[in-house]
């Protein structure tokens, strides 16, 4: 079984998708982690990301995994340092990368191969899973997705600007809706869900009434 989730950030997808995947009893991937773990070594390591060879260089000395819902980079658990602003603002730009991505999307072929998962991202059903049993995407407006991402913050005990948050995460989602590697963007064959005035458990539930519904993701 392979379901995937994509959407914009603050969406909700991997609130639902960790939900799903108790209730389902699946394993899930947080493609997003993936991508903000490489960030941060590229933050750590101060590396060029405009610097092919050190680009090269970085994706073959480097190693990540995920293991009940942790976070290892080169073996290090760094899920507790995924969410900061640093990372928040970078991890657009390298996302676009072509070599990463490249890396990435076998690596996460490799983590479904033979394996029952639940994955969330920007390009699961397109790129990475196209062949998914289920296929979702889920949006809400900016306003309501700042305002998660400012409650998440509060409660890590950052102090943040409203009005920053938005336009940070305008900033993230137009980069990856415009870069021309795997961009964001919902599958034909993806349900689409409005998360705006929905409850978590609603989400949850439209999504498992399709599943049960037995009705895959079909053109
Ligand atoms: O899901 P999350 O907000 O943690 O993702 C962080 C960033 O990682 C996204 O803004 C996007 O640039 C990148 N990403 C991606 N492809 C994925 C998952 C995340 O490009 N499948």
């Amino acid at each position: 079984m392979h379901i995937a989730i994509d959407g914009p950030a603050g969406s909700g997808k991997s609130t639902v998708a960790k939900i799903l995947a108790h209730k389902l009893n699946l394993t899930y991937i947080d493609t997003g982690a993936m991508y903000r773990a490489i960030t941060l070594k590229i933050i750590w390591n101060k590396i060029n990301p405009n610097d092919p060879n050190d680009i090269q260089n970085l994706m073959e000395n480097t190693s990540i995994s995920i293991r009940n819902n942790r976070v290892f980079l080169d073996n290090k658990d760094v899920s507790n340092k995924l969410r900061t602003p640093e990372v928040n603002k970078l991890v657009s730009r390298v996302s676009k990368i072509k070599k990463i991505r490249q890396h990435m999307v076998k690596l996460q072929k490799e983590m479904a191969r033979n394996n029952n998962v639940i994955m969330d991202g920007r390009d699961i059903a397109t790129r990475v899973l196209p062949d998914a049993d289920f296929k979702f995407f889920l949006t809400a407006s900016l306003e309501e997705r700042a305002k998660r991402r400012a409650k998440d913050l509060k409660k890590a005990g950052y102090v943040y600007d409203f009005g920053q948050i938005k336009k940070e995460i305008e900033a993230r989602d137009k980069m990856d809706m415009k870069r021309r590697e795997s961009p964001l963007r919902r599958a034909k064959d993806a349900v689409l869900i409005d998360t705006t005035n929905k409850s978590i458990q609603e989400v949850v539930d439209e999504i498992l009434s399709h599943i049960k519904g037995g009705k895959k993701s079909v053109l």
